[in-house]
């Protein structure tokens, strides 16, 4: 374990979880809250016939203005500001020139680098009227994602935080998805440890002050299983079921969990009202 100085966060993963002091703190609500104030501006533009490029050249203004940088341009090969997830896509749908049409559901997923740290969110957002399930779908992941958040602690486990997901969403008979989890963050956009969003009460890495990561559960209305497709990173459900996905970075405190990415506008899921 070491503890990871602001100035001086590696640029590189070093096999151990980092533990962060007041200023890695202060520069990851500073990342955090830019990212949410991104995602509260989405709210009034996505609408149906709304482009996904549309939403992508939105992320990349607002990240312009604010003199930052999206982090998943050029991040392996990836071109977009946003990854836009439409309908049975699970994660990692690149933008595109597609219009949205009434009853889709999206997760826009929106990483900005501040002063180089990381703020990594994403969430939902319903096309016009949307059908029930879509809706169901939406409101058990978001509780998943915070039923997850609620459990860190110092002393709480990786596991801990699995368990409180996979519990509550397998109890309404919906299934999370296995192939993608949660991720540290900081310096780096993808850190030491893995969050994997199922697991057994007190297994996995034993959570500490000052570690950062994000929740990020991906649930699917049928069964958990993906397949990517041809392009190399859009990932969907192998049954072609709805799925969604709702995501914070968070660090954890003396005494529970700070949320870095918490919305200003007190934006929590869909319907979004000002
Ligand atoms: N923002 C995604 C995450 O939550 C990662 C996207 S990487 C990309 O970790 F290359 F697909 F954009
Ligand atoms: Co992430
Ligand atoms: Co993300």
């Amino acid at each position: 374990m070491t503890y990871v100085d602001a100035a001086v966060a590696p640029l590189r993963k070093t096999g151990q979880i980092k533990v962060y002091g007041p200023a890695a703190f202060a520069g990851m609500r500073k990342a955090g809250r830019l990212a949410a104030e991104c995602l509260d501006m989405l709210a009034d533009e996505i609408r149906p016939g709304v482009t996904t490029d549309r939403i992508d050249r939105l992320v990349y203004e607002f990240g312009n203005d604010h003199g930052t940088a999206p982090a998943t341009l050029m991040y392996r090969g990836y071109r977009k500001a946003t990854c836009t997830s439409v309908n049975h896509v699970v994660c990692h749908g690149i933008p595109s020139e597609k219009p949205l049409r009434e009853g889709d559901i999206v997760n826009v997923d929106v990483t900005l680098i501040v002063d180089g740290w990381h703020g990594d969110s994403s969430r939902m957002y319903a096309i016009g009227e949307i059908p029930r399930r879509a809706e169901r779908l939406i409101d058990v992941t978001y509780e998943a994602m915070m039923r997850g958040i609620a459990v860190i602690k110092p002393g709480a486990t990786t596991g801990d935080i699995g368990h409180a997901i996979q519990s509550f969403v397998e109890a309404q008979h919906m299934s999370v998805v296995r192939d993608f989890c949660g991720h540290g963050l900081g310096r780096l956009f993808h850190d030491e440890p893995n969050i994997v969003h199922v697991g057994r009460p007190g297994e996995g890495i034993v959570l500490k002050s000052g570690m950062f990561f994000t929740v990020e559960p991906m649930i699917n209305l049928g069964r958990p299983h993906v397949k990517v497709l041809s392009d190399g990173w859009t990932a969907v459900t192998r049954d072609r079921s709805l799925s969604a996905q709702f995501e914070h970075s968070v660090g954890v405190t003396e005494t529970g969990v700070e949320v870095f990415t918490l919305s200003p506008k007190g934006y929590t899921k869909p319907p979004y009202k000002g």
